[in-house]
């Protein structure tokens, strides 16, 4: 059993918490919102605001306040004030532990690297490594099915320094009784690859929903465009086969991908219908294949995508 204090008590926060433990760990919550804490205290939980936190005896710290996004980008200031509340019980903590401070919350690639681990050793007063760990954890949780999907990932992904075996063996066994598979990269590609999930989550949702409008402003009625996406599910190899268009592969080329994007931007484009995703497409495509050409010009070989 581990003793787990989880900073930021929200959607990921709480599905964290309880499917801990329902898995036999000691948890307990801290949160800014008064209110928050008070509800998780009427629930039998056991929860503080951030000035009360104690760190003697906890094996990780699992934090995930929001990174919602400002005029700059993202707004760095709920993980800047937590890890300076983190760092500060750290400093204060009288047992002799190896605490693992865990990022839960998506946060561009090198954050945790470059401003975390750096705030952490300041305010704490300690090192990385030495006085304790840090890993980042993403999680891939949908809000409406939050905790089953805690409870079920389809994969677990461990983002550590590759040195600090410490971090890697207290996270093994924290996921060590789930099914899913357990993945260990440094920090900067796990923050990476949760920015890679949800940008292929986003694109394949904006894709489906241009081609919904444009088949509407053709004339299609939605049966027949639900009907149509129903058996693209089953017919594109980019659906059903889950590497498809992911390897290393260069452009794509051949005698179909090329002419059929053409054409439907000359067709969408004739009836004045609007395809900025289907434009982005070509546009990227040509870019790549320039490269390629270009790099085959100097020597290099690269290998042909195979196409439809
Ligand atoms: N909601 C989702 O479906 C989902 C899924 C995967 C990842 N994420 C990511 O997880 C992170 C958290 O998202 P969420 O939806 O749980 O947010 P949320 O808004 O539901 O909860 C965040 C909680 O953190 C608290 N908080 C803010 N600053 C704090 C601080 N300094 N110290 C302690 N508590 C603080 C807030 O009061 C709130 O209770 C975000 O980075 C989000 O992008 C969210």
């Amino acid at each position: 059993m581990s003793r787990i204090v989880i900073v930021g008590a929200g959607t990921v926060g709480t599905a964290t918490g309880k499917g801990f433990v329902s898995y036999g760990h000691d948890v307990s919550y801290v949160d800014i919102s008064a209110s928050r804490v008070q509800m998780l205290r009427r629930d039998g939980h056991r929860a503080c605001l951030p000035p009360d936190l104690n760190l003697d005896g906890v094996d990780l710290i699992l934090v995930s306040v929001p990174t919602p996004t400002n005029d700059f980008g993202l707004d760095f200031s709920h993980l800047t004030e937590s890890t300076n509340d983190i760092g500060a019980a750290l400093r204060r903590c009288q047992s002799n532990t190896y605490p693992v401070v865990v990022y839960r919350s998506t946060m561009l690639p090198g954050s945790t690297r470059s401003r975390l681990v750096p705030r952490l050793e300041t305010v704490s007063g300690g090192r990385a490594g030495v006085d304790f760990g840090v890993c980042y954890n993403p999680e891939y949780l949908r809000e409406q099915s939050a905790r089953e999907d805690f409870l079920n990932p389809t994969v677990v992904l461990l983002g550590t320094d590759l040195q600090d075996r410490r971090t890697q063996q207290e996270m093994y066994a924290l996921y060590g009784t789930f099914e899913a598979e357990v993945v260990l990269t440094s920090w900067d590609v796990a923050e990476f690859q949760k920015y890679i999930h949800n940008l292929a989550n986003a694109a394949k949702i904006s894709f489906f929903n241009e081609m919904r409008e444009a088949a509407g402003q053709i004339g299609f009625t939605q049966t027949e465009i639900d009907l149509a996406f129903s058996i693209t599910v089953k017919s594109a190899e980019s659906i059903w086969h889950p590497t498809y268009g992911t390897l290393n592969l260069g452009a794509y080329g051949g005698a179909c991908l090329p002419k059929d994007v053409s054409a439907a931007l000359t067709f969408a484009k004739s009836l004045g219908i609007s395809t900025p995703l289907i434009s982005a497409v070509e546009t990227v495509n040509n870019r790549i294949t320039a490269n390629q050409v270009a790099t085959l010009t100097n020597g290099a070989l690269m290998p042909a995508r195979r196409i439809s």
